[in-house]
């Protein structure tokens, strides 16, 4: 059995598409319940859906054999897993955000409210600015607003939140999109099944 961790909501219900049409279908998962682990045993798969931000964590410790998970928690977490596949899906870009006005003062620590504060330091860091890291847990939007920070580094998908917010993005840091991983000990002992899996997936990109 393959055990395949798929991130809950939009973009898992995506991916759950792809894996179906690459021919490891598991029709009760589409069934309106609230239930998390499917499993089709003719095909060898069981999958469960977890918060986005866990799959990796799943398939790092070897819970899930492979899963997806967006590029941001792969930068952000460096999970010890293999990095198997870009799946074109989930796009969207991790930015700087601000006040459109916005003028740093390279005087004094830039203020940096994030979820993700090893991207933002990683970033800063390139670029030689000293910063002061405030992490929240999300609506990062509100920070600069209320003037907890100057900046945020958040991810900008339509860009609708950052625009009801009057607020604009300042730069881009890096492209995001969603990632088939695996575990590494998996990926030894079930290699023929994993290649098997990303083979055909990849026909359906
Ligand atoms: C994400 C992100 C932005 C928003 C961007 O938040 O943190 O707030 O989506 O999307 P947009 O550019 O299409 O408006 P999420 O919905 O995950 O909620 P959160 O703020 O509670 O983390």
């Amino acid at each position: 059995m393959l055990n395949i961790a798929l991130p809950k909501g939009r973009l898992g219900e995506k991916v759950y598409d792809a894996f179906e049409k690459a021919g490891y279908e598991c029709p009760e998962i589409k069934e309106k319940n609230r239930k998390l682990i499917f499993e089709n045993s003719e095909k060898q798969v069981r999958y469960f859906w977890v918060k986005p931000s866990d799959v990796s964590i799943y398939v790092e410790r070897g819970a899930a054999d492979i899963g997806v998970c967006g590029k941001d928690i792969l930068l952000e977490y460096c999970p010890d897993v293999y990095e198997l596949l870009d799946l074109d899906m989930g796009k969207c870009r991790m930015a700087v955000a601000g006040p459109k006005d916005f003028r740093d003062d390279p005087d004094r620590a830039l203020k940096v409210a994030t979820k993700f504060p090893k991207i933002a330091s990683d970033y800063y860091d390139s670029i030689g600015r000293e910063i002061d890291v405030i992490k929240l847990n999300g609506s990062i939007e509100i920070a600069p607003i209320l003037g907890l920070s100057d900046v945020i580094v958040d991810i900008v998908e339509t860009g609708a939140t950052l625009k009801e917010n009057d607020l604009g993005v300042l730069s881009t840091i890096v492209d995001i999109s969603a990632r088939l991983i695996a575990n590494k000990v998996s990926f030894k002992f079930k290699g023929e099944q994993i290649k098997d899996v990303v083979s055909k997936i990849k026909e359906q990109l």
